[in-house]
């Protein structure tokens, strides 16, 4: 939000500082505080509740640290990298084709023309006005050193390829019936160029990704999309309007059936975590903007301080990745449609008995056991014999009623750091008579239930209060305890980070058992019981009741 500054607020209050501070910070990477952990928590439950209450979506949890021959069949090992130029005089490091594109010129993402571009337009550093360097590239992807001979390992740049390696579990999983789809959040890690602005482009981030598989014949999710909220669609051919997700399925300006649906779901989510759905929009990307594995991709952008950014990408990846994963690994990572009966003829391989009886006698059983085992060789009396020549090819009619074919995949992936950016700038609000600022988020992703206050730390009234605190904790709410300050001082320290209610423990309270609840957003305070509280904070979702 214009006016406050998020960072700061941020960096104070806990919810999110740059990492490593103590050591004068690492550019990138950032923490999340006592309130942004327990923020961020809600907001991935929520998500996932979105997610998971259509029934035909499963969990997982993979690692990072990721094997090279799926970065190098996923296409991220030859072509994940973006351009960078360098200050010649002060050493700042930019995208190279973002310099290029603030120009407002068309980029094209080869090395060559990016050089030429910079020469020609005569742009210069942004801090000092140094001339820059050679336009170079990038790699992406964080290596981890291994032994020194052994294949490098990998980070993983997003979480998307251990769903689509581990593909056959979940479609045993789901009876081998599609569509289904399965997700995950967890940490993805890139190597950007310049990473900076706070959560906008971190080195390490929070991912929570979707992939759902479908026969290409029959790309249709089991609902249909969202009709209740419209946001604008920007095409691109720069055609622009306002439409719910079903409309832009039905006039397709959308073309796939489930993208519009999990365009339905973000909204669905973007709503119950708190975002402004007025400052949301669906961009579709250029043909050059595409990444590697998709034909249609839509950016869910939110408008904030710092513009449009993108905070999920909606991207149709074809069979892109388990054609690739097939090829490479040489499994089978097939789902089966059934089809009308019919006969074809089926080549097969079948061990020769009767040759290998007469090249060994002897030790036919051996040689038979081992092919029955799988195995391709074995050695006889010294020699390694290939046995593969010992299978015959032989033609069979067979009656089929299944056919194999690769799943296409619908992928949305959201940027969880961006979203919490998003919520951020879309909540904090400055208080028009005291200045103050107050963060008025959901209830539902408040970091804590209440602040329990005694207005002074004495006279009992702290006993009261912390009695109060350790019932309701107790009874599992989460709830914070601050006797520190004025009570003024409480209140704002609570608003600025979006806890909802402060109750308030007074003199009044020793004599009539009741205590203040106030609201944060209305300021409204009101007098209830104090063995009222637990029903008056029931109401939230989230007390693990
Ligand atoms: P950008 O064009 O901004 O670099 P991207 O198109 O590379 O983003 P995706 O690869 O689609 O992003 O990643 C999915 C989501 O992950 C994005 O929508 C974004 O919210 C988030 N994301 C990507 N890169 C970063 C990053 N470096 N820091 C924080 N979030 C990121
Ligand atoms: N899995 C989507 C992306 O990282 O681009």
């Amino acid at each position: 939000m214009k006016g406050v500054d998020q960072e700061e607020i941020a960096r104070r209050r806990g919810i999110y500082f740059q990492g490593f501070g103590i050591y004068g910070g690492l550019s990138g990477l950032f923490d999340f505080g006592p309130y942004g952990s327990r923020m961020k928590d809600k907001i991935v439950r929520t998500w996932k509740e979105t997610m998971l209450s259509e029934g035909n979506i499963a969990e997982f949890d993979g690692t990072t640290i990721t094997h090279t021959q799926v970065l190098k069949a996923s296409g991220h090992y030859d072509r994940f990298f973006d351009f960078s130029v360098e200050c010649k005089k002060c050493g700042t490091k930019y995208r190279a084709d973002d310099l290029v594109e603030k120009r407002g010129v068309k980029v094209t993402l080869d090395r060559d023309w990016l050089q030429s571009k910079i020469t020609e337009l005569g742009i210069k550093c942004e801090k000092c006005n140094g001339d820059l360097g050679e336009v170079k590239i990038q790699k992406l992807m964080f290596q981890v050193d291994q032994e020194e001979g052994s294949e490098p390992l990998f980070l993983r740049p997003e979480t998307a390829q251990g769903m689509f390696i581990n593909f056959k579990e979940y479609y045993r999983f789901f009876r081998e019936k599609l569509p289904f789809a399965i997700i995950t959040v967890g940490r993805g890690y890139r190597n950007e160029i310049s990473p900076r602005r706070a959560l906008y482009r971190l080195r390490e981030f929070n991912m929570m990704e979707c992939e759902s598989f479908f026969d290409p014949e029959n790309e249709t999710w089991v609902h249909d999309p969202e009709d209740s909220i419209a946001v604008t669609f920007l095409t691109n051919e720069g055609k622009e309007m306002k439409a719910t997700p079903k409309d832009a399925y039905e006039k397709g300006i959308v073309k796939s059936h489930p993208m519009a649906y999990f365009m339905g779901l973000a909204l669905r989510f973007y709503s119950a975590v708190g975002i402004d759905i007025g400052r949301i929009r669906f961009r579709q990307h250029r043909k050059e903007e595409l990444s590697h594995y998709s034909s249609e991709t839509w950016d869910a952008e939110s408008l904030t301080d710092l513009g449009w950014i993108e905070i999920t990408g909606i991207a149709h990846r074809g069979t892109f990745d388990l054609t690739n994963h097939i090829k490479a690994s040489g499994k089978d990572l097939y789902a089966q449609r059934v089809i009308p009966r019919k006969e074809v003829i089926e080549k097969k391989k079948e061990i020769d008995y009767q040759t290998i009886k007469a090249e060994f006698p002897k030790q036919s059983s051996k040689i038979i056991a081992a092919m029955k085992d799988g195995a391709s060789s074995l050695s006889i009396e010294g020699k390694n014999i290939d046995l593969r020549r010992f299978l015959v090819e032989k033609e069979e009619k067979v009656v089929v009623d299944r056919e194999n074919f690769i799943p296409v995949v619908i992928e949305p992936a959201f940027g969880l750091d961006r979203i919490i950016y998003t919520i951020l700038d879309h909540n904090l609000s400055v208080r028009e008579d005291s200045g103050y600022v107050c963060l008025k988020i959901p209830y539902s992703i408040s970091p804590y239930d209440a602040a329990i206050l005694p207005l002074m730390a004495k006279d009992g009234l702290d006993v009261k209060a912390n009695s109060i605190f350790e019932n309701l904790l107790k009874q599992k709410f989460s709830v914070l305890y601050d006797d520190s300050g004025s009570i003024g001082k409480r209140y704002s320290r609570y608003d600025e980070v979006g806890i909802l209610y402060c109750i308030t423990v007074d003199y009044d309270t020793l004599k009539n058992g009741d205590v203040t609840i106030r609201h944060r957003d209305t300021r409204v305070q009101i007098r209830i019981k104090i063995d009222e509280i637990p029903d008056y904070l029931g109401r939230n979702p989230w007390n693990g009741k």
